[in-house]
């Protein structure tokens, strides 16, 4: 299974760093997969930590992909770091060993952590439909500009069925940046 969480990181100076990735569970370990280059990856290498933040907020996926970094963060329980102070729950992670690859290392982590901060409040299919825009604005420059403009059609109908208002604002941010992408394109 991937949970599609906030991963924080930081340098060796306790400079914090936010990005969305989707975290494979399996059985106890937690892998993470960044694609080289990637400061959540030269952070983790320098750390062996990391920390997931379980967020349902979905402006902060939209926001790490559209240059919206300041989220506010509160320090962990167990190690140096910090997690989405907004965050549903968080886990804090020990890197444990990395199999390493050219393109997309595997980051094998142990939870060392893991505490509930506020109630699931149901699924909701403009969640996901933010979710999935924003993985499709991560990738602008690998898939062509037809299929990403079908598969947001198709995002809207549940979006526009089912939003709230940080919903709403995620996805205005996700779509100036496709916007922007397709004049860049012509
Ligand atoms: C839901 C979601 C899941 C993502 N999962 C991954 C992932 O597993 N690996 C990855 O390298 N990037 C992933 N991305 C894209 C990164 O968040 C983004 O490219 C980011 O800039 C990573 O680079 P960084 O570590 O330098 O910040 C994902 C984006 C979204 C919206």
């Amino acid at each position: 299974m991937i949970q599609e969480v906030i991963i924080t990181t930081q340098d060796v100076n306790g400079t914090p760093h936010i990005a969305p990735m989707g975290v494979h569970v399996e059985g106890d370990e937690f892998i993470i997969l960044p694609f080289r280059p990637s400061t959540t990856l030269d952070n983790i290498l320098a750390t062996e930590t990391a920390v997931m933040s379980y967020c349902d907020d979905v402006r902060i996926f939209a926001g790490c992909l559209t240059g919206r970094k300041q989220w506010a963060l509160t320090p962990c329980q167990t190690l140096k770091g910090s997690y989405i102070a907004s965050a549903l729950a968080h886990r804090e992670l020990s890197v444990q060993r990395i199999e390493e690859d050219e393109t997309r290392p595997k980051l094998f982590c142990q939870s060392v952590y893991q505490a509930n901060h506020a109630a699931f409040q149901g699924f909701n299919r403009a969640q996901y439909a933010v979710i999935e825009a924003a993985i499709l604005v991560s990738r602008l420059h690998m898939l062509p500009l037809d299929k990403i403009q079908a598969e947001i059609d198709y995002l809207r109908i549940g979006l526009e069925k089912t939003a709230g208002a940080n919903e709403l604002e995620a996805w205005g941010w996700l779509m100036a940046k496709v916007e922007e992408y397709q004049q860049e394109q012509g």
